[in-house]
């Protein structure tokens, strides 16, 4: 929910924690500001470069990442924001100080916006509320926490499905089918994109072997179904999002690049994994009509995913990246700026 931060030295600053208990209308509204967003930054850039000028923008990662920080970067630097980029392993969070210290003392530089991944679920929470009753005033955006939420890559699989899927006019959901595959129980952008997609009226089905998908998560929101046959799911879906297997978080450590791992975290091998969950090249032959294939990445290519799905007619996985600069644009913008923004 984006909730507003009291004393803001900002004009405005409001935080991005989590999509979970988001009101429909507020979904609606971050999701129309992204398509606008998405709009301007294509035919008008200029008219955004602005938009931010004067403001600095800090991204604080303590975990990796690829496209989030990327993106967050690019989008800041469209609305004409300075960066500044903190990596975990190089502060002084390395000397033991506290990822509360260590923002609190990025922020009182004068920072608008810091934009912050933790392994801890909560993490960004934890900052937000340090910032709202200790000090500075400064807008936190959740860019993952631990496996709890990921709300900016929730918003930009909502808003890469209405596009795909026709429903940018009323981001109404209704009657759409979307099954989520594989790690789900690792997964934060899983529960970011339950909430969202049954918020906006779809059907969600989670789907993985029962110790990645244990039926304990229909409990994440109303109507959320698990399943353990993607054979019986898949035909009926409309969206299908392929889910990372995240040995990180199985204490199994990565496998080398280009190797497939030895072990995969609560299942008996790799091949029964990708006999029964891999969206391969003959699975994704009997999709339905018309239905899209998204992947939050980084993708284990030929493990859940197939190269000939993951690059094909039905993928929109780059779209998905691409949709993101514009999301991360929005809520910058949102939480810097406020809602009358754009
Ligand atoms: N989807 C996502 O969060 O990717 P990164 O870890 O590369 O940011």
């Amino acid at each position: 929910m984006v909730k507003t931060a009291p004393a803001a030295s900002t004009d405005h600053a409001a935080h991005l924690l989590g999509l979970q208990g988001m009101p429909a209308a507020e979904l609606r509204g971050l999701l129309g500001a992204a398509w606008r967003m998405d709009q301007r930054l294509r035919r008008e850039p200029a008219s955004c470069r602005d938009a931010l000028s004067g403001r600095v923008v800090a991204n604080l990662f303590f975990e990796d990442s690829t496209r989030t920080r990327t993106s967050f970067s690019v989008a800041a630097k469209r609305l004409g924001a300075e960066v500044v980029e903190l990596i975990g392993s190089t502060s002084s969070v390395s000397k033991g100080e506290t990822l509360i210290d260590t923002a609190r003392n990025v922020a009182s530089m004068g920072v608008a916006a810091v934009v912050t991944r933790t392994k801890q679920s909560g993490g960004a929470h934890g900052i937000a509320r340090a910032f709202d009753t200790l000090g500075p005033a400064c807008a936190v955006i959740n860019a993952g926490d631990g496996r709890h939420e990921h709300p900016t890559q929730g918003l930009l699989d909502a808003l890469t499905i209405a596009e795909a899927l026709d429903r940018l006019e009323s981001f109404d959901f209704t009657g759409l089918s979307v099954a989520i595959v594989g790690d789900v129980i690792s997964s934060r952008v899983a529960r970011s994109n339950v909430a969202a997609l049954t918020t906006l009226g779809a059907r969600v089905t989670l789907v993985g072997p029962p110790a990645m998908a244990p039926a304990s998560l229909s409990a994440l929101a109303p109507g959320v179904e698990v399943g353990h046959d993607l054979d019986a799911v898949l035909p009926r879906a409309d969206a299908v999002m392929m889910l990372r297997i995240q040995f990180e978080r199985a204490g199994e450590g990565n496998p080398a690049p280009g190797e497939m791992p030895r072990k995969l975290p609560a299942m008996a091998s790799v091949r029964e994994y990708r006999e029964r969950y891999a969206l391969t090249t003959e699975r994704a032959g009997r999709l339905k009509p018309g239905a899209v294939v998204l992947h939050p990445g980084p993708i284990n290519r030929g493990l859940e995913l197939d190269q000939s799905v993951a690059d094909g007619p039905a993928s929109v996985i780059l779209r998905q990246v691409a949709l993101g600069v514009a999301v991360r644009a929005a809520a910058l913008a949102r939480c810097v700026l406020g809602r009358e923004a754009f």
